[in-house]
């Protein structure tokens, strides 16, 4: 393999982005961030590394940005990061490539690209009309990015200076603490012990006690075991009750499973 993407998903929009930019540029592998790697991670010569994931309060993941921290890539490679979001980037393509810089590594290229909006702690996803609208953007989108990448042109990001970046990411994402924002979760009375929230929890954050899960406190917030549980059994304070759930229509719950374990 000569090229890598590592890629963060929740609801699997970064993740069908990570597949169609892999089969469109061939020999190219997909590694999942989660637990397993983020410390961790063994280098291969790969010449392309991309690097994709979700916004999460107009920054980075934060396991997002340990990987970043962490990351071992050759001498001179041409890294790309590709952010989905529900409406703004803010500062995470900045926040990415301040991280690269201290390593001294070039974030070459950096793209967004708008995918429905799995935040439904606070609102509703939204119409099956407007995401196929989004999800026919994505597509011409890609062709665009997969244009950059495969010749390795450098795109600089022109939001990266903008004051919405720099004030976002001075403010909302840096008091972005979600370790302990699974203690809003609970489950109703139809759970029935299935252990998908538990497989697709990139943090390990889930375990089940006598069929049902408790969380661990060390949660990411990226809403995967709410989203994905299929009796939508698990609830985020009261107002998901009302919400429905969202997933990437195109990606199997298989596909989220961490492979590592
Ligand atoms: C914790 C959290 C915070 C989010 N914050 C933002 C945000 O600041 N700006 C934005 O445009 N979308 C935000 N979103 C929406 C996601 O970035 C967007 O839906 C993304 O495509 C989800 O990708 P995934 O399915 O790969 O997890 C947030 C979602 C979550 C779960
Ligand atoms: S995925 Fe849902 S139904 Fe299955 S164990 Fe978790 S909460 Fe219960
Ligand atoms: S507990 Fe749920 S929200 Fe937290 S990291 Fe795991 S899957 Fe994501």
């Amino acid at each position: 393999m000569s090229s890598v993407i590592y890629y963060f998903s929740g609801s699997g929009n970064s993740l069908k982005v990570a597949k169609d930019i892999a089969s469109k540029l061939g020999n190219t592998e997909l590694i999942k961030i989660c637990k397993e790697n983020t410390s961790e991670i063994s280098h291969k010569p790969y010449t392309k590394v991309g690097i994709i994931f979700p916004v999460y309060y107009y920054g980075l993941p934060v396991m997002v940005k340990e990987f970043v921290q962490n990351l071992n890539v050759c001498e001179g490679c041409y890294i790309y990061v590709v952010a989905t979001c529900g409406g703004s980037v803010g500062a995470a393509i900045k926040q990415t490539k301040d991280i690269l810089h201290k390593k001294s590594l070039t974030l070459s290229s950096a793209y967004t690209i708008l995918m429905p909006d799995n935040y439904q702690v606070m609102i509703a996803p939204p119409s099956i009309e407007k995401q196929q609208k989004l999800f026919k953007l994505e597509q011409e989108k890609i062709e665009q990015i997969i244009e950059s990448i495969s010749k390795a042109q450098t795109v600089p990001f022109d939001e990266i200076n903008s004051i919405s970046a720099k004030l976002l990411g001075a403010t909302l994402s840096k008091a972005f603490k979600p370790k302990t924002k699974d203690k809003n979760f609970w489950t109703c009375d139809n759970c029935n012990g299935c252990s998908i929230c538990v497989k697709v929890c990139p943090s390990n954050n889930i375990v089940l006690e006598n069929k049902r899960p408790q969380w661990l406190h060390q949660c990411e917030h990226c809403l995967a075991c709410m989203h994905w549980c299929p009796k939508q059994a698990i609830q985020y304070r009261k107002g998901t009750l009302k919400r429905d759930r969202y997933h990437h229509p195109e990606i199997k719950v298989s596909d989220m499973f961490n492979d590592m374990k």
